[in-house]
């Protein structure tokens, strides 16, 4: 049982709405409270569950003007009408149908109702078919249809339950008359004050006014606060969701990357999305046929080319490395074409180049771009990892023990290496992790040991180990989504359903 100084505001306003008739409907309990409506359906399930009130489902009527009961009221009704034609002097039937003031189908209901009513008097009969009306006096009253049915009009709707012992028997009549009035069953929720409820009422609230709800700077300042009498707040109480901006997710994966990286002893560089041919593809030893630099695969920039993309003595380097290699004759003008880069493998190589480190751990984060059709799986952009490890030692056990780390920090345990093929690292492995939803393993990402023809010319003595994944990868497993497409879709249901981080 609560006591009432761990009431919250809504709930004492709530309570005290109810106290002069012990029961209201919601939507009467919004006025009376003076609360938002979804104010009152909180402080609702607060009472209730504190067993301070109750709700039962009560259904009710709602009565309206029907289409011809709207005709009616305004043509008069036909009885009204009958009255109304006799006062004007016509005392028989033929006469009146005569004039056209009554269809011949009204006329026997209109001398009914009339005669009901005691509006006219058929007391004295000449022929059958010359029947002689008089009007009498109690025609000049409104009968209790006719006053419903105004009271409909002005009021719009009413409920059955608040309806007088004649309005009530009106409406009996008027129910036998098409379309005069239309009933809707309604239900709402009557919410009621319980016992308990009553108690803690009658023991009194505690004065709001001088109850403190909100921790100011100026309370704190001024040392208000040790005379402040603070309100308590229940921190748990369930509130409507609040969504304010957020980073997107695929940017909280790229920090969380990053991160680990640099918890690895990691420093990251930067370089340009484009790029010569020559650091995209010639440097890391792929040969001017290959089908991966291809206008298929690739975005060629139209009318640049690049003329000092590289010193000489590198370019001639290269340039004899693919011509012993790959045994053609090396284009320079291949080379200088500028590409969107495919890879963030160009960034490293430049990386190396420019600083010929001994040892170095250093990666890199960006977008890359392939001319591939769009799909669940592809996009024709998008965001790739790269870290790089050199040192006189390095081997391929420790490469595959960094990404075992890597992935461990990301929360994916399990990890297995296969053969592959790039052009430039040898040997070449291809992480696979083991998703457990789809329950199968699946690609990662690249990595090897560059060769000695992507190395030497560019004059680094150590082994380099190298990898890259793409982000998107890696945020498609996290968040379980098997369409690349869904990370740029800004579904906005899907970005405020993903928690910020996993407690
Ligand atoms: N560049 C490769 C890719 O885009 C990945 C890779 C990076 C492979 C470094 C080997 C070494 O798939």
């Amino acid at each position: 049982m609560s006591n009432n100084s761990e009431l919250h505001p809504i709930e004492k306003s709530l309570l005290r709405a109810l106290v002069p008739n012990g029961h209201m409907s919601i939507e009467k309990l919004i006025e009376a409270a003076n609360l938002s409506t979804d104010q009152v359906r909180r402080g609702i399930e607060w009472l209730k569950f504190k067993g301070l009130i109750s709700s039962t489902d009560k259904s009710f009527t709602v009565i309206s003007l029907g289409s011809r009961g709207q005709e009616r009221l305004k043509e008069g009704l036909p009885e009204r009408r009958l009255v109304n034609a006799v006062k004007e002097g016509n005392k028989t039937l033929t006469s009146i149908l005569k004039n056209g003031l009554l269809k011949s189908d009204e006329i026997n209901a209109a001398i009914a109702v009339a005669k009901r009513n005691r509006w006219i008097d058929l007391s004295q009969f000449q022929t059958s078919d010359k029947v002689i009306l008089l009007a009498a006096s109690a025609a000049d009253n409104l009968s209790e249809e006719e006053k419903l049915l105004q009271k409909l009009l002005v009021q719009n709707k009413m409920e059955t339950s608040e309806l007088s012992a004649e309005e009530r028997k009106a409406l009996d009549l008027l129910r036998r008359r098409p379309d005069y009035i239309v009933e809707e069953e309604k239900k709402h929720s009557e919410i009621i004050l319980s016992d308990a409820g009553k108690k803690i009422i009658g023991s009194g609230f505690a004065d709001e006014a001088t109850m403190e709800r909100s921790l100011t700077p100026e309370i704190i300042t001024t040392g208000n606060w040790k005379n402040v009498n603070f309100s308590s707040i229940d921190v748990i109480a369930p509130t409507p969701a609040f969504y304010p901006g957020r980073q997107h997710p695929l940017m909280d994966i790229i920090d969380e990357v990053k991160e680990i990286f640099v918890s690895l002893g990691f420093t990251e560089i930067d370089g340009p999305i484009t790029q010569s041919g020559f650091w995209n593809f010639d440097a890391l030893f792929t040969p001017q046929d290959h089908p991966a630099r291809e206008m298929q695969d690739t975005f060629y920039i139209s009318g640049i080319t690049q003329d000092s993309f590289a010193t000489s003595s590198q370019i001639q380097r290269i340039s004899d490395v693919h011509k012993e290699g790959w045994r053609y004759d090396w284009n320079i003008d291949e080379a200088k074409r500028m590409v969107l880069r495919t890879h963030t493998t160009s960034v490293t190589i430049r990386y190396l180049a420019d600083n010929k480190p001994e040892s170095a751990r250093v990666f890199s984060i960006g977008r890359v771009f392939r001319n591939e059709k769009v799909s669940y799986k592809h996009l024709v952009e998008f965001n790739q990892i790269e870290g790089i490890l050199t040192a006189r030692r390095a081997t391929l056990r420790d490469l595959m023990g960094l990404q075992q780390e890597f992935y461990a920090k990301l929360g994916i345990k399990k990890i297995k290496f296969w053969p592959t093929f790039f052009p430039y690292t040898e040997p070449s492995l291809q992480s696979m992790i083991y998703n457990n939803e789809l329950d199968k393993w699946v690609e990662m990402g690249g990595m090897g040991i560059f060769r000695p023809e992507v190395t030497q010319p560019l004059g680094l003595d150590n082994p380099v180990l190298a990898w890259g994944v793409g982000i998107e990868r890696i945020a498609m497993l996290r968040f379980g989504l098997d369409d690349v497409r869904d990370l740029y879709g800004n579904n906005l249901r899907w970005l405020r359903s993903l928690p910020k981080c996993q407690l």
